[in-house]
Order: structure tokens, then C-alpha cells, then sequence
């Protein structure tokens, strides 16, 4: 039998500087008995060099050849139409594809009979789903960075300075929406000497927040845990009453970070136009919910900074896992390999219809889409259920 062959090619989203695969990845993949193709320059934006690749077992190669020879093509973002057209019968699609955003290209690659994986479904509180869980990586990387941009883009320090010429009072950040990303930027910014607070809907952070040595806001919002984890999307009057009390609470703090996101739903506006207006010149905020749908904070562009007539320095900043090209490409490979661990265990990928994190994540298989979600958003039919393996049956096999 001969080997899986794994490809990546340059990212092609723009102003996308992470790579699919690493040069330790691809290590790991020839001693796991894979082959490995890379596109030359595939790295180069993540600071990965073609040495680097070909030292460690990668055949470095035109674009063309990666997708021709590929039997698993892993990518970080949906590539572009010209590769997709470019994939055919048998191979497989990884990455973060977001398929609820990319519904024709998901009929296509099933008519094509590509299997498509979207990390987007993992059914990320299982435990043996968190090696895959790239969205958590990649949040995490983002909320780091998201602390260095905010620190960057103000005009103070951050830490309390005695010297002999003045004395600095500590800036006071808070983090507004503390899953993944938001912890990262509280843990960031208490170590750049900030005053941090946390504020979330969900009532079990508070814990996570006070663990992190950062006060939490008290909101009589505080019911907004919805399914696996995650936030739902408040009502009309809970919106309101978070809007109003926060608008009092925001005015005290120089840096505003901002990660709330509801699955399926446009981002809150948690920093309105009238609250921006109040906060004191230099102020900073940093909207990781920005996105082409709106962001957390009024005004805010996605991709984009800009400085309010009264002085406060807005960052869109929808792709700063992007920003920290290296650290993020290189746990986002280790997510990758997690994942062909469990889809081939051998030499080619094996889709296990009663495996629960298979039924989630693979969007497109066999000439069909499988997915029930991304079905629901084509209309069409839900498919005959199987039923999936609990994770306790999943782990005795
Ligand atoms: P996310 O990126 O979807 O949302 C970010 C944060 O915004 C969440 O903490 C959410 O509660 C908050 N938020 C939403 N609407 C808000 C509002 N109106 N006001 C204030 N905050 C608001 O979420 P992320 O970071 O991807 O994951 C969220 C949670 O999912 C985690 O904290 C955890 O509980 C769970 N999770 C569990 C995992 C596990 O068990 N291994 C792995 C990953 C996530």
C-alpha cells in the first residue's frame, strides 16, 4: 500500500500569513509513514523556509503537483475557487473552511467526491477532541496578540513606573467576552502590568477570570450559557440592561478588548458610539468580534484601524491569529495531525460513520454532503441517522 500523501500550499486569503504545516509536523508525519508535498514558499509568511521543509522530509514542489499528488490537502483557511476547482475524486479537504460561509463551494467539493473536514464542528468539549480543537489554538494566539496590539496602539505604559521622574498609575484594561481568546488577553495584559477586569454572560467564568489574578465585572446579566459551552444570544431586554450597565461600568478603563461572539448569530455591539464618545482620549479599543457582519464595538472596520474624533484608537482585528504567523501555524499543524490520526490511522482516510467527532467534522463525503447543519443551510433533507458512539463507547473501542 503506498503511503498518504499530505499537501499544503500557500495560503491564499488575503493577508493570510499562516501555513497548514510545519517543518516539525512534516517530520512527524514521514516517521508516522506518510508522504508529504509542500508548495515552495508555502512557509515563507510564517517564517518557515523550503530548507527547512526539505530537511525535514518534504518533497518542496509546485503548486500544481501539491494538489494533483495530495491525498489529504490541509489548509488554514477555504482556499481559494482556482484550487478548489483543482481537487477531485478521493481526496480530502482540511482546515478551518467555514462551511456555513461557503455553501456552493461545499456542493461542488461533494459533487466532486472531495471529503471536506471543517474544524468549525469539532464537539470541542469532548476530551479526545482537544489535541484537533484548532479553533481553541488559533483563539489562543489571538488573545495573546490581541494584549501586545493594545499595548502597542496606547500611548501610555501599562505597568505602574515609580522613577525619578514621575510616577505612571497602571493601565486599566478590560477584557469583555472570556472564553479562549479573552483569558489569553487577560493573561497577556496582567503580564504587562495592567489593572485587569473580565466580563462575560457566562456565570462559570467568573471563576476562570478571578483564577487569572483579574477582578470580574458583576453584571445582572449572568444566565448566558447556551449549548456546549458556548454563549447564546441574549434577548432584547438583556441586551438592553448589559448595554446600559456597561456603558456606566466602560467609562473607567483605558483599554477595552473585545472577543464576544454568539455562534450563528451577527457579534453584540457591546461599545457603543455613545459610550466611545466618553472614554478618555488615548483610550484603546481592540474588537476581536469585528467581522464583514459588524463587531463588538460601533465603527469598528475588520482589518482596519481607526482613531475616533475624540481620540480613541479602534483596531478591527478579526485575523490576529495571523499575526503571530509561527506560534499559530505550528500548534494549528499539530491540530492537523491530531485529526489525520483519527481519520487514518492507516494508510487512507477511514470515515467512521458512528464516531461522534467524525459526524461532526467531516462537512462532505462519499459524492454527498454529510453534515447535518450545512445540509439544514443548503435545505436539503437530513440524511438517515446513525447513531453516534457515546464517548465512553468511543473510548473502550
Ligand atoms: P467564542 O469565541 O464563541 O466567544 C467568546 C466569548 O464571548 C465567550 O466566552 C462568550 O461567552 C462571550 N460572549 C458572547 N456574547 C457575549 C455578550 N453579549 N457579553 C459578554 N460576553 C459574551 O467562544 P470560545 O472562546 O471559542 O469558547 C467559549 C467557551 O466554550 C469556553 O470558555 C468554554 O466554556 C467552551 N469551550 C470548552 C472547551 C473544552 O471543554 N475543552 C474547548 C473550547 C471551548
Amino acid at each position: 500500500m503506498t503511503a498518504l500523501a499530505v499537501g499544503a500550499v500557500k495560503e491564499t486569503a488575503t493577508g493570510e500569513r499562516r501555513v497548514a504545516l510545519d517543518p516539525d509536523a512534516v517530520a512527524r508525519l514521514i516517521k508516522a509513514g506518510r508522504s508529504v508535498l509542500i508548495e515552495t514558499g508555502a512557509g515563507t509568511a510564517a517564517r518557515f523556509t523550503d530548507a527547512a521543509y526539505r530537511a525535514a522530509g518534504a518533497d518542496v514542489t509546485t503548486r500544481d503537483r501539491v494538489l494533483a499528488e495530495s491525498d489529504v490537502l490541509a489548509a488554514v483557511r477555504c482556499p481559494e475557487a482556482a484550487i478548489l476547482s483543482k481537487l477531485h475524486t478521493g481526496q480530502t479537504l482540511i482546515g478551518l473552511v467555514d462551511p456555513l460561509n461557503h455553501l456552493a463551494e461545499m456542493t461542488s467539493l461533494a459533487t466532486a467526491n472531495v471529503t471536506v473536514v471543517a474544524f468549525e464542528f469539532l464537539p470541542r468539549t469532548l476530551s479526545r477532541a482537544q489535541a484537533m480543537d484548532a479553533l481553541s489554538s488559533q483563539s489562543s494566539t489571538a488573545g495573546y496578540r490581541a494584549g501586545i496590539v493594545a499595548a502597542e496602539a496606547f500611548g501610555r505604559y501599562l505597568p505602574m513606573m515609580i522613577t525619578a521622574s514621575g510616577t505612571a498609575k497602571p493601565a486599566k484594561v478590560i477584557v469583555i467576552g472570556t472564553g479562549v481568546a479573552g483569558l489569553q488577553a487577560i493573561a497577556t495584559t496582567r503580564r504587562l502590568g495592567a489593572v485587569v477586569t473580565g466580563y462575560d454572560v457566562r456565570a462559570a467564568s467568573r471563576g476562570e477570570v478571578e483564577s487569572l489574578g483579574a477582578q470580574f465585572l458583576t453584571s445582572s446579566v449572568s444566565e448566558g450559557a447556551g449549548a456546549g459551552g458556548y454563549a447564546r444570544a441574549l434577548t432584547a431586554d438583556e441586551h438592553k440592561t448589559q448595554e446600559t450597565e456597561l456603558a456606566a461600568a466602560l467609562t473607567g478603563f483605558d483599554i477595552i478588548i473585545t472577543t464576544a461572539r454568539v455562534p450563528g448569530h451577527v457579534p453584540p455591539v457591546l461599545v457603543s458610539a455613545e459610550t466611545l464618545k466618553n472614554l478618555r482620549p488615548g483610550s484603546v479599543c481592540v474588537d476581536l468580534g469585528s467581522s464583514d457582519r459588524g463587531g463588538n464595538v460601533a465603527g469598528s472596520v475588520e482589518g482596519t484601524t481607526v482613531v475616533t474624533p475624540e481620540g480613541v484608537t479602534i483596531v478591527g482585528a478579526s485575523q490576529l491569529a495571523s499575526d503571530l504567523p509561527t506560534s499559530s501555524s505550528e500548534m494549528y499543524a499539530r491540530n492537523v495531525l491530531s485529526v489525520l490520526a483519527s481519520l487514518a490511522p492507516s494508510a487512507e482516510i477511514v470515515i467512521d460513520a458512528v464516531d461522534e467527532i467524525h459526524q461532526s467534522i467531516v462537512i462532505t463525503h462519499a459524492g454527498e454532503v454529510t453534515n447535518a447543519l450545512v445540509r439544514a443551510a443548503l435545505n436539503l433533507d437530513p440524511l438517515a441517522a446513525t447513531d453516534a458512539k457515546t464517548p465512553e463507547e468511543t473510548s473502550a473501542a
